[in-house]
């Protein structure tokens, strides 16, 4: 998507923090609080290793080039990227398989991946020496290609996503003098966050998390990633994430869907002989030739969606609002490879603000929440609410509120 976006908001972040930093001894000051920062989908940079097992695709054996070469960078790479005979290795090296004897998602085989820098912002792709990353500031890098299984399900990397994160949020503590951390999530980050703050013990939560800051979020999935999963050609085919399926594969699109506690029985998928609302979510995935995704949706990714909890540590969303955001897609002669008819609503632009409004009542109604407040911000996009100026200047105003509250 567009993960470049989140650098204003790094480099304004930087500059506040920096400010309470004495240059003299490279202290951070005793008010100053850590902010550990969970990026959007596709933000966390990934590198690859192919070992003997990689079997290039049919007719393609210059995709294997990397093999035994050690680790790579896989997600993103510019040079593959923009190579069209580098694309299809690509695509192929970044699809995840599903072992149905382990009953969880996996690399393809030959190929081992990890996320770049974790615990920095600069594995979000920026390396610029005036941010004080490492310090006050903390990248919670993640493989955004998998997802939360439910409680005794394997999901092996997610779960140990998840672990990093606990330890990053401690050092992040302990290197400033134990103090809790500002815990910030932007887009599909807050469904990372969520899950990882409703696994972590309360206690724990309580004792190392001042706040939790969400942005571009709600709790409630959304209709955009339909498109993608309905439509083969929803993006340019200079996409890998659209090549060949490739974000088809992953776990995560399945945990991005529109949740049937939110949307409820709308139609958000409408063709001439049947509409699907979020609760006909697997038959739409089975009309789309997905027969084997959609029992896996309903036994992995709709149980978790539909569990979702309040974090029960202070809570603020950012969120746009004042723009057409989709609600509803028209494939009316039933043809999913088509450009689809949009309905829209109000929103960011990318989600509806009722899907906001429904993740408040999620929160409000869990009767030990406490602190929760919702910002909105008219004419802000889902990746404005971390670059544009106005956004930028508020966010700055709302941590500083939430670094000099006592609570
Ligand atoms: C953060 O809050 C502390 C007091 O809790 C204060 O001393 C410090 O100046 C604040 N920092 C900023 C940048 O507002
Ligand atoms: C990008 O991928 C190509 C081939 O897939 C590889 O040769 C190159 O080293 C990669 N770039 C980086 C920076 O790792
Ligand atoms: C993508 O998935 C569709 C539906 O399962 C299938 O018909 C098509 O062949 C796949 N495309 C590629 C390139 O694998
Ligand atoms: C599908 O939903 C649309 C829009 O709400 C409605 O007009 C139409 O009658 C529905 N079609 C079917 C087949 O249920
Ligand atoms: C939002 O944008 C619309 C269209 O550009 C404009 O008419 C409206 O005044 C804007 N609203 C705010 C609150 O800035």
């Amino acid at each position: 998507m567009m993960p470049h976006l989140i650098f204003p908001l790094l480099a304004c972040l930087c500059f506040f923090l920096a400010s309470c930093t004495s240059p003299a001894h490279g202290e951070t000051s005793p008010g100053l609080y850590p902010v550990v920062l969970v990026p959007c989908y596709t933000c966390s940079n990934l590198d690859a290793r192919l070992t003997d097992e990689y079997q290039p695709p049919p007719g393609m054996p210059w995709c294997g080039a990397m093999k035994g070469k050690g680790w790579f960078r896989l997600w993103k790479n510019q040079t593959a990227l923009q190579d069209p005979r580098l694309m299809p290795c690509y695509a192929d090296q970044l699809r995840l398989v599903y072992d149905h004897t382990a009953d969880d998602y996996r690399n393809a085989p030959g190929v081992e991946t990890r996320v770049v820098a974790f615990g920095s912002t600069r594995g979000f792709g920026s390396d610029d020496p005036a941010m004080k990353d490492g310090e006050n500031m903390f990248g919670a890098n993640y493989d955004f290609r998998y997802a939360a299984a439910p409680p005794r399900q394997p999901s092996d990397v997610f779960d140990s996503d998840l672990s990093r994160i606990r330890d990053l949020v401690e050092h992040a503590s302990r290197k400033n003098g134990g103090k809790p951390v500002i815990f910030v999530s932007h887009a599909f980050g807050g469904y990372l966050a969520l899950e990882f703050l409703s696994r972590s013990p309360l206690s724990w939560r309580q004792r190392l998390i001042k706040h939790y800051l969400m942005l571009s979020r709600g709790d409630g999935g959304d209709v955009v990633i339909l498109r993608t999963i309905a439509s083969a050609n929803a993006g340019p085919s200079s996409n890998v994430l659209f090549y060949a399926n490739t974000s088809r594969s992953f776990a995560s699109p399945l945990a991005a869907l529109a949740s049937p506690r939110v949307f409820g029985h709308a139609p958000l998928v409408v063709t001439r002989d049947k509409n699907y609302s979020a609760f006909e979510l697997s038959d739409l995935l089975s009309d789309l030739g997905f027969s084997d995704v959609a029992p896996r949706y309903l036994r992995r990714a709709l149980p978790v969606t539909l569990g979702i909890r309040a974090p029960l540590v202070l809570t603020t969303t950012v969120v746009g609002v004042g723009l057409p955001s989709p609600v509803r897609l028209t494939y009316w002669d039933g043809d999913f490879g088509k450009v689809p008819q949009v309905a829209n609503d109000d929103g960011d632009g990318f989600m509806n603000f009722e899907v906001v409004s429904a993740s408040r009542t999620v929160i409000d109604n869990e009767p030990d929440q406490g602190y929760f407040k919702l910002i909105l911000l008219p004419n802000v996009t889902h990746y404005g609410v971390v670059s544009d100026d106005f956004a930028l200047t508020r966010l700055v105003e709302i941590v500083a509120e939430i670094n000099q509250s006592t609570s």
